[in-house]
């Protein structure tokens, strides 16, 4: 065979970010699925620049049917641009990346999201990130788009690091995630009895999940009762069990019924649940223990949704272990998932069958 005729192997360019310590994770995963990934640190132990040995529409097809737990968000590299380069050009970064992106037919008239972010390092004259994004719009009037947050049919990804400016374009749904860099952020309510809920109000937006369709919700380790409120909001009755106290603004919940107990010491009738949530941060596999010990009380069909506490030593392999013992119990694992508000866990969200 002569070099013409060599086929080279297809690659993509990305940045991909995990939660902050939890890159090598999302490395690892990768790893896995692709063979082989090359990758340096933009943001040490957060954001990676990686190269895929399969093209754009491979990666994402396979990224959708296996998502992976750790990698939050993902924005393909159309751009790399070289700053210092810029520089002896007497080029202005956004100003060259304006020209690039005035030459891209696909955006004109569009709905857009500019999502800007930029590493600690980036030299850009006390701009932030929410001002390089205006500055980058300004720039780009041309192209007669609707500049949005919410619901673009397109997004526009740049991160600026020290020295260069990366910059892809891409469907909301190929990133993982529609928020920049995949940080949902919910706006905290008056008199909210813990952050603990902004994970709840995650996995319903992440996995999709219809809360409003359960009756009665068993929330084990449910004190001081953020994920129990959002349950009560959400129009279900529920039994929460936790020897600490609840929040006072849940006494006498006409919808609540609270239980002062160590979940292991409670017993319910079979099938008195749809629903099954357990946040205790505690060993994963006395967790999954106290969880299958309980699953009598969830009807068939019925959800159960549990964060798992990575533990520090080999946290792939843990999870892998409680995951097994949770499907021999019978129960379909949906998604395993770090969400933005885990910290060192994971959710599950699986179904009893
Ligand atoms: C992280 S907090 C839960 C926060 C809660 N999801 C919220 O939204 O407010 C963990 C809770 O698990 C409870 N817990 C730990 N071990 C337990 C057990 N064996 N049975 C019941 N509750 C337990 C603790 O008392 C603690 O209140």
């Amino acid at each position: 065979m002569n070099e013409q005729e060599t086929i080279q192997p297809a690659e993509s360019r990305w940045i991909g970010t995990a939660n902050h310590g939890f890159a090598a994770y999302a490395q690892e995963e990768l790893k896995r699925a692709f063979g082989s990934v090359k990758s340096s640190v933009l943001v040490p132990g957060e954001v990676l620049l990686l190269t895929l040995p399969a093209d754009a529409e491979q990666v994402l097809h396979r990224l959708q049917a296996q998502p992976l737990m750790f990698l939050r968000h993902i924005q393909p590299v159309r751009y790399d641009l070289v700053l210092e380069q810029l520089t002896e050009q007497e080029q202005q970064p956004l100003d060259a990346l304006a020209a690039l992106l005035l030459k891209r037919e696909e955006l004109y008239g569009k709905t857009i999201a500019l999502q800007v972010r930029k590493t600690g390092d980036a030299e850009t004259d006390d701009s932030n990130a929410s001002e390089l994004r205006h500055q980058l719009e300004e720039r780009l009037a041309e192209l007669h788009a609707e500049f949005t947050v919410q619901q673009p049919e397109l997004i526009v990804s740049v991160l600026w690091t020290a020295d260069r400016l990366y910059a892809g374009i891409s469907k909301p749904e190929d990133n993982l995630s529609d928020w920049n860099g995949g940080a949902i952020r919910f706006q905290r309510e008056e008199g909210q009895i813990s952050r603990a809920k902004f994970k709840l109000l995650e996995a319903e937006k992440v996995f999709g999940i219809d809360f409003t369709a359960f009756r009665r919700a068993l929330d084990v380790g449910a004190a001081p009762g953020g994920w129990t409120s959002f349950l009560l909001e959400r129009g279900l009755q529920v039994t929460a069990v936790d020897p600490a106290k609840m929040h006072p603004s849940l006494q006498n919940h006409p919808q609540l019924k609270t239980v002062r107990r160590n979940a292991a010491d409670v017993k319910f009738s079979a099938g008195e649940f749809d629903l099954l949530v357990c946040d205790m941060s505690w060993s994963p596999k006395l967790t999954a223990r106290l969880v299958i010990d309980l699953l009598d009380a969830v009807q068939p069909g019925g959800t159960v949704i549990v964060t798992v506490k990575l533990m520090h030593k080999k946290p792939l392999a843990v999870i892998r272990e409680v995951m097994e013992s949770f499907e021999e119990a019978r129960l379909q694992i949906q998604r395993a998932k770090q969400l933005f508000h885990n910290r060192d866990e994971i959710t599950l969200y699986m179904v009893k069958y």
